[in-house]
């Protein structure tokens, strides 16, 4: 689909062009300025997430151990000790709104699994990562040209924050290189490079690895809470299994928190479907329209985790799904953020019964990420 957006730009909407871009001839396109640009790296550090060509290869390569699927398992008792405080939290009898409460959650998950279940930085860096969020979401979507240089509190408590982040992840670094524990800040400072880089990804992650997970859950809970029939499959299980592992692939399905992402044609190219694309050109693609394409999902619109069983996704294109993206800048944090949502999803539902409240729309909001426009309000009882 052709967008006109001052220049000539196209939102592919066909799974093979958007293999072609992300797999088959991913050295042709590179991710926008606006992130690997000067102002980005400023904003971002001169991590995974905004490097590119050789640099990002490298970068990759490096860190790639301490991501792997087998380090990941290495997060569950940080994610587990979240959950106990979060069911801590949620007393029967109590409402809660669904949307801020599993943000809080995924802010101090990742939080314990770069710095360990019990670290001191978990409460002394929560609020400081969370105006690290606010100013990020209010730098994205402002319309003013240079938004940090007007002095607004968001702004001023931003500058706070990242230095009390940086003094906190440069001290860390120091103690691990001493004594390695078994946290992913650990893993990280094994990969052979300056401890600069550490901190850069270190800091990334802070970002990264909590705002898309926590509007996942949300989401998740969401579905759980209004599907009795999967809630029932879930609960049949005794730890998180396959069930639970679908109802979470469906979830980001139907609501997946990267909604959109750009490449820029590094020359010109011709995509599978016959387009021609000039060099300079932007190709979006978008991970809410390509999951609700009902020539690729059959009733898009209904929570089916039943989709996702081995012989349901025979014959579904590979790139039909991409939450986690695709090809060489696959989400690195993938296995992390999958283990996460089993984990928290199943042990809540266990655990818990939520009843949204009547009386609310449930809209999402396309902002940094898909997020509940008006949070979700819920009622806690025992299961
Ligand atoms: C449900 C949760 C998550 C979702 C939906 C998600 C989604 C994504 C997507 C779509 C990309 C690719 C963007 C692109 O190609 O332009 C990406 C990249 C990335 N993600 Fe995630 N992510 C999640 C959780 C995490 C977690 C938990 C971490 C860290 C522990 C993480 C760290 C990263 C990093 C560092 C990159 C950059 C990779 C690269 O450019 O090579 N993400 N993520």
């Amino acid at each position: 689909v052709r967008l006109r957006l001052g220049t000539t730009a196209y939102l592919l909407t066909s799974p093979d062009d958007i293999e072609h871009v992300l797999l088959h001839n991913h050295a042709g396109y590179a991710k926008t300025r606006r992130l690997t640009g000067a102002r980005g790296r400023r904003l971002l550090g001169r991590g995974i997430l905004t490097s590119t060509g050789g640099e990002h290869a490298g970068k990759r390569r490096a860190f790639a151990p301490a991501f792997a699927r087998r380090s990941a398992s290495s997060s569950e008792p940080a994610v587990s000790r979240s959950i106990d405080e979060l069911l801590e939290r949620w007393r029967p009898g109590t409402e809660v709104e669904l949307a801020a409460e599993s943000m809080r959650f995924a802010r101090r998950t990742i939080l314990r699994v770069l710095f360990g279940p019990d670290a001191p930085e978990v409460d002394l860096l929560d609020e400081e990562v969370a105006a690290r969020q606010r100013y990020l979401d209010y730098h994205v979507l402002s319309l003013a040209p240079l938004p940090e240089l007007v002095p607004r509190p968001v702004v001023l408590r931003h500058r706070t924050a990242a230095r009390r982040l940086d003094a906190a992840i440069r001290a860390a670094i120091r103690e691990r290189r001493a004594s390695p524990g078994d946290d992913l800040l650990s893993l990280l400072c094994r990969a052979p490079v300056e401890d600069e880089a550490i901190r850069d990804e270190a800091l990334v992650i802070t970002v990264t690895g909590h705002e898309t997970l926590g509007a996942a859950l949300a989401w998740t809970l969401y579905l759980v809470a209004t599907h009795p029939a999967a809630e029932q499959e879930m609960l049949a299980e005794e730890m998180p299994g396959d069930a639970t592992e679908r109802v979470v692939l469906e979830s980001l399905r139907l609501y997946p928190p990267t909604w959109i992402f750009v490449r820029m044609a590094l020359a010109d190219d011709t995509l599978p479907s016959g387009l021609a694309v000039g060099r300079g050109q932007k190709l979006y693609l978008s991970q809410w329209v390509t999951h609700r394409d009902p020539r690729l999902f059959a009733d898009p619109e209904i929570f089916d985790p039943g989709r996702f069983t081995p012989e349901r996704s025979l014959g579904r294109p590979e790139s039909a799904y991409f939450p986690f993206g695709a090809g060489p800048r696959l989400c690195i944090g993938k296995h992390v953020a999958l283990l996460e949502l089993a984990l928290a999803a199943g042990a809540v539902t266990r655990g818990r019964r939520l009843k949204i409240l009547p009386g609310q729309r449930v809209v999402p909001r396309p902002g940094l990420v898909l997020e509940p426009r008006d949070g979700i309000r819920a009622a806690v009882s025992a299961r």
